[in-house]
C-alpha cells in the first residue's frame, strides 16, 4: 500500500507539470482523450425512421429530441464586440480617466475584452504612481493573476533583485503590464487584445508621468515604439515616447522570464539597468 504522503506528494507533483504546461483550468469534470476521440470510427448514420401517422399502442417509441446543445462561454460584450469597435470604446473610456484610481476603475468595468472572463483579477499595476521610472511587462501569470499585482513571481523576484541592484525598489518605481488580464494558460496575448488594452496602458503612462519608461522584453517594447525589432536588437535602445505635454525617454531590455531561461543574458540586462541609473541621475 503506497505511502498517502507520497501519493499527495505525486499528486502534487503531477497537478505542477500541468500547470506548468499551461493546462491550469478544468473544462469538464471527466478528462477527454481527444486523440482516440479523433482517432474512432465515426459513427454509422442512423436509420431513418419515418415518423408515425397516428400514434397507436404498438407503435415504436419515438426517441426524445435530442437535448440541446450546453451553452457555450460567453465573453459578455466580447462575445460580439468587434475588435476595432472594442479599441475605440477603449480610447473614449481611458481618455475619461483623470486619475490613476479611475482609470483602474473603468477598467475594472471594461467587459469588450474577453480576458477578463478568463482572469482571476484585474493586475493593474504597484509601486509608486509618483516615481521617475516606469517598468512595463507583456501581461499578468498565475502568481500575479492570483495576488492582483505585477510581477509577483520568479520574474518579479527577479525584477526586484535588479531594480535593487541599481537602487530602486518598489517605493521608488512603479510597475505594470501591457495587458492587465492573464490570458488563460500564460499563451501570448492576441494583437486584438493587444489593440484593446493598449489605450489603458497608454493612458496609465500619461497619468504616472514617468522619467523613464523600461519596456520588459519584446510585446512591450513593440506595442509602445512601433518597432518590428526583436529584444536582441533594441535592448539597451532609449526610444523617444511622446507624452501629452513632453517627450520622455523609453529603455528597452531584457525580460525576466527570458533572464530565468538563459542566466548568461543577465550581463546584457545588467548593462542596461547600469544605463537606466546614469540616466536616473542625469549622466546618459
Ligand atoms: N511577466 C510579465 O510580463 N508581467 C508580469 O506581471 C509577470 C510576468
Amino acid at each position: 500500500m503506497p505511502d498517502p504522503a507520497d501519493a499527495q506528494a505525486d499528486l502534487i507533483a503531477i497537478l505542477d507539470f500541468h500547470t506548468e504546461a499551461g493546462v491550469d483550468v478544468a473544462l469538464d469534470e471527466k478528462p477527454h482523450d481527444r486523440f482516440t476521440e479523433a482517432d474512432a470510427p465515426e459513427p454509422a448514420p442512423r436509420p431513418r425512421r419515418s415518423a408515425p401517422r397516428q400514434a397507436t399502442p404498438q407503435a415504436i417509441p419515438v426517441a426524445p429530441p435530442p437535448s440541446p446543445p450546453p451553452p457555450r462561454a460567453t465573453y459578455g460584450r466580447a462575445a460580439s464586440a468587434e475588435p476595432e469597435a472594442a479599441a475605440g470604446d477603449a480610447r473614449a473610456q481611458a481618455r475619461a480617466a483623470a486619475s490613476l484610481q479611475e482609470l483602474e476603475a473603468i477598467l475594472a468595468g471594461f467587459e469588450s475584452c474577453p480576458l477578463r472572463f478568463t482572469a482571476k483579477n484585474l493586475v493593474f499595476g504597484d509601486g509608486n504612481p509618483q516615481a521617475r521610472v516606469m517598468f512595463l511587462g507583456e501581461a499578468p501569470g498565475a502568481d500575479e493573476d492570483r495576488i492582483g499585482k505585477p510581477f509577483m513571481g520568479r520574474s518579479g523576484q527577479l525584477l526586484d533583485k535588479m531594480m535593487a541592484a541599481i537602487g530602486l525598489d518598489r517605493t521608488s518605481a512603479y510597475i505594470a503590464n501591457v495587458v492587465p488580464w492573464r490570458p488563460p494558460g500564460n499563451r501570448n496575448p492576441t494583437p486584438q487584445e493587444v489593440a484593446m488594452c493598449r489605450p489603458f496602458v497608454e493612458r496609465q503612462i500619461e497619468l504616472v508621468d514617468p522619467d523613464l519608461i523600461v519596456c520588459l522584453g519584446a510585446p512591450a517594447t513593440q506595442t509602445l515604439t512601433g518597432t518590428k525589432d526583436g529584444i536582441l536588437k533594441t535592448r539597451g535602445r532609449f526610444f523617444t515616447y511622446a507624452l501629452p505635454s513632453r517627450e520622455t525617454r523609453l529603455l528597452a531590455t531584457l525580460h525576466p522570464a527570458f533572464l530565468l531561461r538563459q542566466p548568461l543574458q543577465k550581463r546584457l540586462a545588467w548593462r542596461d539597468f547600469r544605463a537606466l541609473r546614469a540616466a536616473l541621475d542625469g549622466k546618459a
